[in-house]
């Protein structure tokens, strides 16, 4: 579908009052957290569903958004969702609660579809793209739309606008670490990446890490969780998921695992991290981050997570992730 990016900022600054350069910002009033990995398949949806169920069923008010075209996490809760979706809220064609629908688990679902690629290729016509999230959460707040958490599942493309979207509407960001081979390298290498996306957003982000599919039976796994709590310190939640097949069975049957089997190690696991977000967000402080100042971009300065200063770097990521109090 061809979409003209121009009218759509307008039509989105309008509808949002999202910034412009030099404009106030409002951030979003809740505990948003990014699931974030640009390694494939190495359990950010899993979690982020989990999660979500595990922290409804504390009976929180839990909104689930899927930012990534493959939608595997509206897949996984069942839902094929007519338009509106997550695209139509990123161009400014559609409100969050306009788009938004109920799942299970009660769970609040902001669904994705494949046409949501196509963000990435309209989004370099237009002005701080990668803010279209927040405003948008921002503005279903100040219409009295509240949540305890918003979870944001990414796709692998941790680089792209969509994931720059996920990270600047982040209050923190989870990063996804299997507890497989070459999980600290593609952690380290991770960290590299969210360190240019900061430094593009001139801002920090407070990073935590959760492993996942751990096999205790392994020695492998066990010396590798050893080594990533060594490296880590206490960025690490001391919950890690294990491998458990009702994981894989839940996306199939449309439920968070809470709905398959309560009593699971996967629910005891999701439980037991839920507590530890609980326990994080009291220690967390909310705070606007100021809209970066750079220049609009030019249609032709196009690039995704190029369209904001770079000028004052933030706080090595690496440095926070490793040395966090
Ligand atoms: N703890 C676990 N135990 C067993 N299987 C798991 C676990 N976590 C994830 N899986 C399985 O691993 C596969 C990949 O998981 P998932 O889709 O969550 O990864 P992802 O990081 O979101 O992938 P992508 O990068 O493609 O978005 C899925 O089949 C999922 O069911
Ligand atoms: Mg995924």
């Amino acid at each position: 579908m061809e979409i003209s990016s121009d009218s759509q900022d307008r039509h989105q600054n309008e509808r949002t009052g999202a910034s412009g350069p030099d404009g106030d910002f409002v951030a979003a009033p809740f505990p948003v957290y990014a699931f974030v990995n640009q390694k494939g398949g190495c359990g950010k949806t899993t979690t982020a569903v989990n999660l979500a169920g595990a922290l409804s069923a504390r009976g929180d008010r839990v909104l689930l958004i899927d930012l990534d075209p493959q939608a595997h996490a509206t897949l996984g809760l069942g839902c094929s969702p007519d338009r509106p979706t997550v695209v139509d809220v990123l161009l400014g064609d559609a409100s969050l609660e306009e788009a938004v629908v109920p799942a299970p688990g009660r769970l609040t679902l902001l669904p994705a579809e494949p046409r949501l690629a196509e963000f990435e290729e309209v989004s370099g016509r237009m002005i701080h793209p990668e803010q279209r999230l927040r405003a948008a959460l921002a503005e279903a707040a100040s219409r009295g739309m509240t949540f305890d958490h918003v979870l944001v599942d990414c796709s692998p493309r941790a680089d792209g606008v969509l994931c720059a979207n996920a990270l600047y509407a982040s209050t923190c960001t989870f990063l996804i670490v299997e507890t497989g081979a070459f999980a600290l390298q593609g952690a380290v290498q991770a960290l590299k990446v969210l360190d240019e996306v900061a430094e593009n957003q001139n801002r920090t982000f407070d990073i935590r890490v959760i492993g996942t599919m751990f096999d205790r039976r392994t020695k492998f796994a066990r010396e590798l969780l050893v080594a990533l709590h060594a490296r880590f310190g206490e960025a690490m939640f001391e919950t890690v998921i294990r491998t458990s097949v009702r994981l894989r069975e839940a996306p199939a049957l449309g439920v968070p695992v809470q709905e398959l089997d309560p009593n699971c190690r996967a629910s005891t696991d999701f439980a037991a991290l839920a507590e530890e977000v609980v326990e994080m967000n009291l220690d967390l402080v909310l705070e606007p981050v100021a809209p970066p100042a750079a220049a609009p971009l030019s249609p032709s300065d196009s690039s995704p997570g190029s369209s904001v200063s770079s000028a004052s770097a933030a706080d090595p990521i690496r440095e926070r992730a490793l040395r966090r109090p």
